[in-house]
């Protein structure tokens, strides 16, 4: 049986530069061989994808978004994420469930305590094996939205909502800190890349002693 593949989760308010990071990190692993699965969230999936929509551009009650997004989430687990590591693959994905936790818990206010019974319901065992946390100060953020196309529901957001989904991100970091890593986004990209870099081989080494 194949040797479990890793999980990354990259998170970030809207802004911050993950799309980039993202990209690179795809190339890295790929350039080394690695079998790797990019897939991103709300969406991943047929029916993820068509929740996405529903979630990025439809109004609803704070609380059906977040069981929208651990519906889709659900999806995800299921169709996509468990079958690539128990395949030997490595999971990269935009986003997963520390931006509940941010967007809905921080932006949303959302109990938080509803947002860890629907993790503890949805995905009690599995958790990623390295989240990135690209950390930049909201103004930041907000020049770097491309200005040129439509801003969902959640970049519509004001300067508050932002603030308080970025305090969330640094406070879910500081708990977990075994597996998350803040990078600072206001760094050059090709700083930002040497410190990717150290920390995706120290986890392709933790692998390789674990075995
Ligand atoms: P995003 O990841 O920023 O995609 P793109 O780079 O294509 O714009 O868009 C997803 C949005 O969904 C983002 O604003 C954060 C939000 N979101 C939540 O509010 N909760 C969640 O659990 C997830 C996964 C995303």
């Amino acid at each position: 049986m194949a040797q479990r593949g890793k999980f990354i989760s990259f998170e970030g308010i809207d802004g911050a530069g993950k799309s980039t990071h993202i990209a690179f990190v795809q190339q890295y692993l790929a350039s080394y061989d690695m079998q790797i699965v990019s897939t991103r969230e709300p969406g991943g999936t047929p029916l993820g994808e068509a929740l996405r929509q529903l979630l990025l551009h439809e109004k609803m009650h704070l609380e059906t978004e977040a069981l929208l997004m651990f519906a889709a989430r659900r999806e995800h687990i299921a169709q996509v994420i468990e079958p690539a590591l128990t395949r030997g693959e490595w999971v990269i994905s935009d986003r997963f469930t520390d931006a509940s936790f941010a967007y809905q818990g921080g932006g949303r206010h959302l109990d938080l305590t509803k947002l860890s019974a629907l993790e503890q319901w949805v995905h009690p065992h599995l958790q990623p094996d390295l989240t990135f946390l690209f950390d930049v100060p909201l103004a930041v953020a907000r020049a770097r939205l491309d200005a040129t196309r439509a801003l969902d529901k959640f970049e519509q957001e004001d300067a508050d909502f932002f603030a308080n989904t970025r305090a969330e991100y640094l406070r879910r970091a500081a708990e977990f800190p075994e597996r998350f890593r803040v990078i600072d986004s206001t760094q050059s990209i090709e700083t930002i890349q040497a410190q990717l870099q150290t920390h995706l081989r120290a986890l392709a080494a933790s692998t390789c002693q674990a075995e």
